[in-house]
This record gives structure tokens, sequence and C-alpha cells, in this order.
């Protein structure tokens, strides 16, 4: 297996997108029960989680027009996979969600990344679902992810690894797995997550900064959903 990538963990943009007001309403969800998300607070919480990647983080925040008609929009992440100089602008799994890749594409494009599309309508892929460790990829099986998606990030990054972990009871692989920093996995404690941590190498102890997000966990979404992280500063 390769090495770490250099440069892993190392970011100087973020994509962002901000909460559209038909969010509360009409934003997908596992648990249809969750129907009182609040706007407002959901709002103020991004902002917060804007201002972490920006003040905390030091990185460069492109944010993406706020569109009512897409009420996942603000979950970027599902919308493209970037690993180095390369952007996989996926093939989101949720038919709805499509559209959110136009915009995301664009903003990838004009950062001067490769762009590769998902173009094969057998393929679905949701970034949510794509885990890089920095030495390889691990990729997600769930309701949004298949095989054949997996096999076109494969193409794409053919320089790494990349191997499947069926997702049970989670919408995404990252709803309950992130990298904290180069080498050191976290993943949570529910039954789904311990039955793909068994994919896994490594689990340590971190620390993090705490960023709110109880309003858009209720629509399924976690902190690596809302943003794209690029890194235009040194070769990966
Ligand atoms: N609400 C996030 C998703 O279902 O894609």
């Amino acid at each position: 297996m390769a090495g770490l990538t250099v440069g892993f963990g190392e970011y100087t943009h973020a994509i962002v997108r901000g909460v559209p007001a038909s969010l509360p309403k009409e934003a997908l969800r596992m648990n249809e029960a969750n129907d009182d998300v609040d706007l407002a607070r959901a709002r103020r919480e991004h902002e917060l989680y804007v201002g972490v990647l920006m003040h905390k983080l030091g990185l460069q925040i492109v944010e993406l027009p706020v569109d009512d008609s897409l009420p996942d929009s603000v979950f970027v992440e599902d919308a493209a996979v970037v690993c180095g100089d390369t952007a996989l602008i996926t093939r989101p799994g949720a038919l709805g969600r499509r559209k959110e890749t136009e915009i995301v594409k664009k903003a990838l494009t004009d950062l001067h990344l490769n762009i590769v599309e998902m173009i094969d309508e057998s393929a679905t892929l949701d970034g949510g679902d794509v885990l890089f460790t920095g030495r390889e990829f691990f990729v997600g099986l769930s309701k949004r992810t298949n095989q054949r998606g997996a096999e076109i990030l494969a193409d794409a990054f053919k320089d790494y690894a990349v191997s499947t972990v069926p997702i049970y009871d989670a919408l995404h692989l990252k709803s309950f797995c992130s990298m904290a920093g180069p080498g050191l996995l976290v993943i949570g404690s529910s039954d789904g997550a311990q039955k793909a941590l068994k994919v896994f190498e490594r689990l340590k102890d971190h620390m993090l900064i705490p960023v709110p997000l109880t309003q858009m966990a209720k629509v399924d979404g976690s902190l690596s959903c809302c943003s794209i992280l690029v890194n235009k500063r040194r070769e990966m």
C-alpha cells in the first residue's frame, strides 16, 4: 500500500452553500418524524461552521448561492469528490439532488481542478459515502452509492486502492466516521458504525473543535456534508 499522501489533511479552500428555506419541510430524511427543523437555528449553526472553516482553519471560502429549489443543497459534499488536483463530479443517488452538481462543477472548474464527470447512467455515488484516508479510499455501498459508482471513482483516482464498505442503518459512510488527522480515523458507536469498523485498520482518541449541527442532523446532515475541501497550495 502506498505511504501517506504528501499534503494530506491540508486545505486552502472550502466550498460551502447556505441553508435553503425549503430545507425544513423538503430536505430528504431517513426519519420522517424529524419534521421540526428550525431554519433560523440551522442557519446560525451553518454560519458558525463556516466561521470555523474561515477563522480557525484559515480556509478561503467559496460560497455558492443559496437555491431554495434544491432543499438538500447545503450538503455540497455529495456533489463531488476532490483529491489532489482532480475533482470527480458525482451522480447523486437521489434523483432530486442531481442538479446540485452543476454549480459545484463550475466552482471546481473555476479553481482549475481537473474535472471528471460520472456519466454512466447505471452509476450512483454520493460524496458522503467516500472516505479518503490519505493512503486509500473507502466507499460506502449505501442506498445512495452503488458498486458501479465505486468503480468509476477507482478509475478517476487510479493511484489509490479503493475498498467498499456495506452501510447499514445510516445514510452514508461518513454519517458515522471521518478522518480526524493523518492516519487517524474516528468512528461512532452505533451498531452500523461498529459493523463497518471491521473493515478499517485502527481507531484512536483525538481532539475536536465542537461545532453544533443539531438542525441539519435531523435531515441526516453531518459536519463533512457541508463543505468540499480543496488544497490549491501543493501537489498531492
Ligand atoms: N438530507 C440529506 C440527504 O438525504 O441527502
